[in-house]
Formats: structure tokens, sequence, C-alpha cells
């Protein structure tokens, strides 16, 4: 049976003791009421990975970075390796996230190296899918996020992609407070797992965790989840109200 993985990503927020507290909080949640079906991650800048790792049982909840470097190592000024994510303690790396391909031009080139280095050094990438409003009003959303799927996850090997998680995020869905509705998640992510069936075979394809994101909040989570290719979420504003996120955790 796939893994059911609520992530959160907190981006660009969070000075370190903001962060702490808030990984602390959702611990002490986690830690008390269980959350034994789900996998909780929280997805915390660079610089609060070692402190969050040390306040928290990650035994009980996993911790990952926002991105890793396309190269292994060396005079790469600012950037940050798969390696060194690894020794912090993170288990995963998001990878992918649109906010990363619109901001910062990284292309499905750039992404393969990084999902190349992040499986080298034992990160599970969670990697990000998912088109722009204009995509979506035109109707050609699934063959859009198929082909993004194509360009870069889909040219790994079947032993590498089984350790991916991905995560649909429809653009026009992060942080507009407007929501895919349940129905059109299932839809997608339907013919996200069909694809990879075709890719990599129908066992692949249903071990495979699909993550919904774009604006997830403990109102709509009950039902995005409820659908049958829907396996948790990947959620951002809501991920940094610790209540907000235990709900959503609770969600399942
Ligand atoms: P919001 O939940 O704030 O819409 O963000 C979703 C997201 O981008 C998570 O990666």
């Amino acid at each position: 049976m796939r893994k059911k993985v609520v992530a959160g990503n907190w981006k660009c927020n969070t000075t370190l003791q903001e962060g702490v507290e808030l990984a602390k909080a959702v611990d002490a949640v986690v830690a008390e009421k269980g959350a034994e079906d789900v996998v909780v991650v929280m997805g915390t800048p660079f610089t609060h990975i070692t402190s969050v790792v040390d306040a928290i049982n990650t035994e009980r909840i996993g911790v990952a970075s926002q991105n890793c470097a396309a190269e292994a190592k060396g005079a790469f000024t600012g950037e940050v390796s798969a390696a060194m994510v690894k020794s912090t303690g993170a288990e995963y790396v998001i990878l992918g996230h649109s906010e990363r391909r619109d901001y910062y031009g990284e292309t499905s080139e750039i992404l393969n190296k990084k999902l190349a280095l992040a499986l080298e050094n034992g990160l599970t990438p969670i990697f990000c899918c998912g088109e722009a409003l204009a995509i979506r009003e035109a109707g050609t959303q699934n063959d859009f996020v198929i082909n993004q799927l194509k360009e870069t996850i889909f040219q790994l090997s079947a032993e590498d992609f089984k350790k991916i998680v991905i995560a649909y995020e429809p653009i026009w869905a992060i942080g507009t407070g407007v929501t895919a509705t349940s129905d059109q998640a299932q839809d997608m992510h339907a013919a996200i797992r069909a694809a990879v069936a075709e890719q990599f075979g129908q066992e692949i394809a249903d071990g495979v965790s699909i993550l919904y994101g774009g604006s997830c909040n403990p109102k709509n989570a009950n039902d995005i989840f409820s659908k049958a290719d829907v396996d948790g979420g990947l959620i951002g504003g809501a991920s940094m109200k610790a209540e907000d996120f235990i709900q959503i955790i609770n969600a399942y």
C-alpha cells in the first residue's frame, strides 16, 4: 500500500527561532496523538534544518530542504549541495517547485541534475509539477503536467523512480486561496498515475504517493484527501500554523 504523506513547505518564512518553535509544536501534538498512518514532513529553510532535526523526534517527523544544488560541490557560492542537506539529518528534498521553476529558471535539465544528486545522497525527492492558469483554461493541463514528468522523473530507472514522491501543485491554486476541486485533483492524479503505469508498470504506479498542493487547509483537506488517487498534501501557508497543519495531518 502506498504511503500517505503530509508535507509542509515553509518557503522563505520564519526566523530560526520561530521555525524551531513551530516544529516543536507540531512534534508535541504528533507525539501525543500519533500519526501512524501518515508520514509527516516539514520543509524548512536550509538554515533551520539542523536545529529542527535536533528539536523534534525524527522517527515521527521527517525534515526536508526546499532545494539543493545542481552540482555536487565546488566553487558555487551560495549553493547548498545534496550531500550537505543529507549531512544535516534531513531525509527529503523538495524539487521542481513552480516558484523555483518560474523565479529561478529551473529547467528540466537542471532538475535532472538535482534529482540525480539527491538520489545519490539518499534523499527522497518530493518532485513538484503543475500548470499555470492559462494552460488550465486551454484545457491542456494533463498533457502539460505529464510532459513535465516525462522530461524529468520518467527518465529515472525504475529503482530510482520508486523512491520519488510526486506533488501536483496547480500554480493557480498556490497561495491564492483558490483550491482545485477534489474532482480536479483526482482527475489529474489519476492521469499522472496512468502515465506512471505506462512508463514503469502498474505495480510501481500503485506504489507512488501523489500529493496535492495549493491552498490546502483544514477545511478542504478532508474532501481532497478522500479521493482515491490523492495520497496527501504539500502544504504551504497552512503548514506554518501548527494547529492548521495538525488538523490537515488528522484529515486522514
Ligand atoms: P499554499 O498552501 O500556500 O497554497 O502553497 C502550496 C505550495 O506551494 C506548497 O509547496
